[in-house]
């Protein structure tokens, strides 16, 4: 599969940088240092090369996430249209503690590791805020009321 990627950028297999991390995190739910230092290698590059991708694109976790991972927009439109309260409802319902300093790492995750949250930036549908994501699927306009309801759909 990583070679197949690597055929589609003929010219230059540095433009293979972004799909291969794609497709770690797609396999392996994160990019390791392992995993940096390995596509370095296999694109003819040095691992600065690919971390500095890593750092550069939010979407790039460096830590496992939970099994279901929630994305909830917090640019301007749906911070005003509550997605910080929104937030906080996931928390309370996913049992995840929503002080990020009592969380080793970016992401917060419930202990059971079934769900892990993080804000994130414009997710491209800002009329219809608050907006999330749980895992790859979409919902707008998300009220405080449909979370539980929504969560059960993952369990
Ligand atoms: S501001 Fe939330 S989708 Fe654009």
């Amino acid at each position: 599969m990583v070679d197949e990627v690597i055929t589609h950028y003929p010219v230059s297999k540095r433009s293979a940088s972004l799909p291969l991390l794609h497709l770690f995190q797609e396999r392996f739910g994160y990019i390791s240092d392992d995993a940096i230092v390995w596509i370095a290698q296999k694109l003819g590059l040095e691992p600065i090369n690919i971390l500095e991708l890593v750092t550069f694109y939010p979407m790039i976790r460096r830590e496992p996430a939970g099994k279901h991972h929630i994305r909830v927009c917090r640019t301007l439109s749906c911070a005003m249209a509550g997605s910080y309260r929104l937030l906080d409802t996931f928390c309370k319902h996913a049992n995840i503690d929503p002080d990020p300093h009592n969380h080793e790492g970016h992401l917060l995750k419930s202990p059971d590791g079934r769900y892990s949250i993080e804000f994130v930036e414009c997710l491209a549908s800002c009329g219809t805020g608050p907006v999330c994501m749980i895992n790859d699927d979409f919902y707008e306009a998300v009220s405080d009321e449909e979370v539980p309801q929504l969560l059960q759909n993952y369990p």
